[in-house]
């Protein structure tokens, strides 16, 4: 099928390179990629040296090529802007993000295409896979601090799949980009991308990286300083936050847990004067219960709507079920170390119970995690969340 690209560039004064950029894209490039229907949206800032008066000389001849005018707020915001028109105005099937400064070779553009023809959604130009490279002409610094960067994102966001994550040039189907929130990125400026990426990524598009050669700038300036990459690792830990927050909630009911058992275990015990075996279950039971429902009504609050979970009454008592789990997994390691190792142990020169020693490594490494994958997995299923929103967005379509 004929499909619509859209090569978005970027300019702020690239009158010299625009120049020779727009002839050379309609006049030798586009016609080697026969399969689709190409277009140019240059997304110019009011560039004081006049860009935009080459982009309209060019537009008389070239049906295909738009211009989309804006104020200066940054690389970012330019291509969000542009990410948008080409989404809603020019229709595009995809869109390509691309320099104007020739850094990015024109001629490689039929082999991001190919990739997408290969059936993938995202397409890297990849200056770090074998066939890549970063100019000659850098410094060690530079090169540093651009293999930093992408670094930085990589271990905080336990990505090690995609090597070059802070790469300018790449193709995007617009199908992903659509449920990305163009509107409010993280960065208006040279960070945008990590957003951008980090979405796409995780809405699940197949991605393929594709190496590249990143070349010297030809005429005028760069335009990226280097405060930007504070900013950048900014928006790479913000991302990780959001992407943490249901973790995080679910260590902090655990807590809540934690005090509730204690208080309603000593109030039954001293206030009620119960037998101890019995304000003991009172507490743990009420934690079990009151765990269940803040889970249930706020860290779990978005997995409400999916069908193939259970209601509410089957679920409070698969909880129950799991907690009960715990005990029996903190029972058995305790007796297992105690067998092992005797009812005392020695660490560092201190003695310590075996019992005391072996339930925070048990609790911390094995009680919490398996809960917390029985919850997603088992209980409120929230790998059937991503499913979900495709399926819905296809119907749309
Ligand atoms: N409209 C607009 N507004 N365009 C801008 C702005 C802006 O505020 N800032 C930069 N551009 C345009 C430039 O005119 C150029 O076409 C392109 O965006 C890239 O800007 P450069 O100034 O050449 O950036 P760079 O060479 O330092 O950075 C490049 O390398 C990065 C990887 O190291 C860019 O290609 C990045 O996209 C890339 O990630
Ligand atoms: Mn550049």
């Amino acid at each position: 099928m004929i499909m619509k690209i859209i090569v978005i560039i970027p300019t702020y004064n690239e009158k010299e390179n625009i120049e020779k950029m727009i002839p050379l894209l309609e006049k030798e490039i586009f016609p080697q990629i026969k399969n689709h229907q190409l277009g140019i949206l240059i997304a110019d800032d009011s560039s004081p040296d006049g860009t935009k008066n080459v982009v309209e000389k060019f537009m008389k001849e070239y049906k295909n090529l738009n211009l989309l005018e804006g104020k200066k707020a940054g690389l970012g915001a330019a291509y969000a802007r542009a990410m948008r028109y080409a989404i809603d105005k020019l229709e595009a099937y995809a869109v390509i993000e691309f320099d104007a400064d020739f850094q990015h070779d024109p001629h490689d553009l039929p082999r991001l295409v190919a990739a997408m023809d290969e059936g993938y959604d995202y397409v890297i130009g990849s200056r770090y896979i074998p066939g890549g490279a970063v100019p000659k002409e850098w410094g060690l610094d530079r090169k540093l601090l651009s293999k930093f960067g992408g670094l930085f994102a990589r271990v905080v966001w336990l990505n090690f799949s995609i090597h070059d994550i802070t790469s300018g040039f790449k193709l995007t189907k617009t199908e992903y980009l659509k449920k990305v929130d163009l509107e409010h990125l993280y960065s208006k400026a040279f960070a945008y991308k990590l957003h951008v990426l980090h979405d796409v990524v995780k809405m699940g598009a197949k991605v393929k990286e594709i190496p590249i050669i990143f070349y010297e700038r030809k005429e005028g300036v760069s335009k990226i300083n280097k405060k930007e990459s504070f900013e950048s690792m900014f928006v790479v830990l913000r991302l990780k936050f959001d992407d943490s927050i249901r973790i995080i909630k679910f260590l902090f009911v655990g807590g809540t847990g934690f005090i509730i058992q204690l208080l309603l275990q000593e109030g039954s015990a001293r206030i009620f004067h119960v037998p101890d075996w019995l304000a003991v279950g009172v507490g743990a039971e009420s934690a079990i219960i009151s765990n269940f429902l803040i889970n249930h009504f706020w860290t779990f609050n978005d997995t409400h709507s999916i069908k193939e979970s259970s209601n509410i009454w089957v679920k409070m008592v698969k909880f129950n079920i799991a907690s009960l789990g715990s005990i029996i997994i903190q029972v058995v390691a305790i007796w297992l170390a105690e067998l092992v190792l005797g009812p005392n142990m020695h660490i560092f020169g201190f003695m310590l119970k075996t019992r005391i020693a072996i339930l925070f490594p048990t609790i911390i490494f094995l009680v919490i995690p398996l809960n917390y994958i029985i919850y997603n997995k088992v209980i409120w299923k929230t790998q059937y969340l991503k499913k979900n929103l495709i399926v819905e967005e296809n119907k749309v379509l």
